[in-house]
């Protein structure tokens, strides 16, 4: 079989490409530790507000520098963190952020940070973040939600 001269150099092109991107997501995956969020488990989303650890939503500290918040989303906030009731946390603390939705998909993303995740009803979200600078940070909803949607926001106060 005789291949064309440009088709060699695309094929050599496009192996060449192949390979820098997998090297990419290697070193992304590997090194810098970036990865798909997955579901963390599954719960039943009428059940949410008396399953384990949804019916006792809010932060707690779980060691020196270490918080986890347990967050439910549903139309249209974070429960139990309205925008007036921000998440306190000191500088260089780690947060575990666990939610799920009662209602509609959700976002969560929060500026300035790599958390960036959506919340399903029927699966548990879990990211976490570590906090090293001091500000505040705007927790968004980025998934259509309904009419309330552009309102469904909350922050993290660290200082
Ligand atoms: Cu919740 Cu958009």
């Amino acid at each position: 079989m005789k291949i064309h001269p440009f088709e060699k150099m695309f094929i050599a092109i496009t192996a060449v490409l192949l390979g820098l991107g997998l090297i990419a997501i290697g070193a992304s995956v590997f090194a810098a530790g970036i990865h798909l969020p997955a579901p963390h488990g599954r719960v039943d989303p009428r059940q949410l507000a008396s399953t384990a650890p949804f019916d006792n939503p809010g932060l707690r500290q779980t060691g020196p520098n270490h918080y986890d918040a347990v967050i439910i989303a549903q139309v249209w906030q974070y429960t139990p963190f309205p925008p007036t009731q921000p998440i306190e946390i000191p500088v260089g603390s780690t947060v575990t952020f666990t939610l799920s939705s009662t209602d509609v998909v959700h976002g969560f993303m929060i500026q300035n940070t790599a958390v960036n995740a959506m919340v399903i009803p029927g699966e548990i979200t879990q990211v976490s973040h570590t906090f090293d600078r001091p500000g505040e940070y705007l927790i968004i909803c980025h998934e259509y939600c309904g009419i309330g949607h552009d309102q469904m926001y909350a922050k993290v106060v660290v200082a």
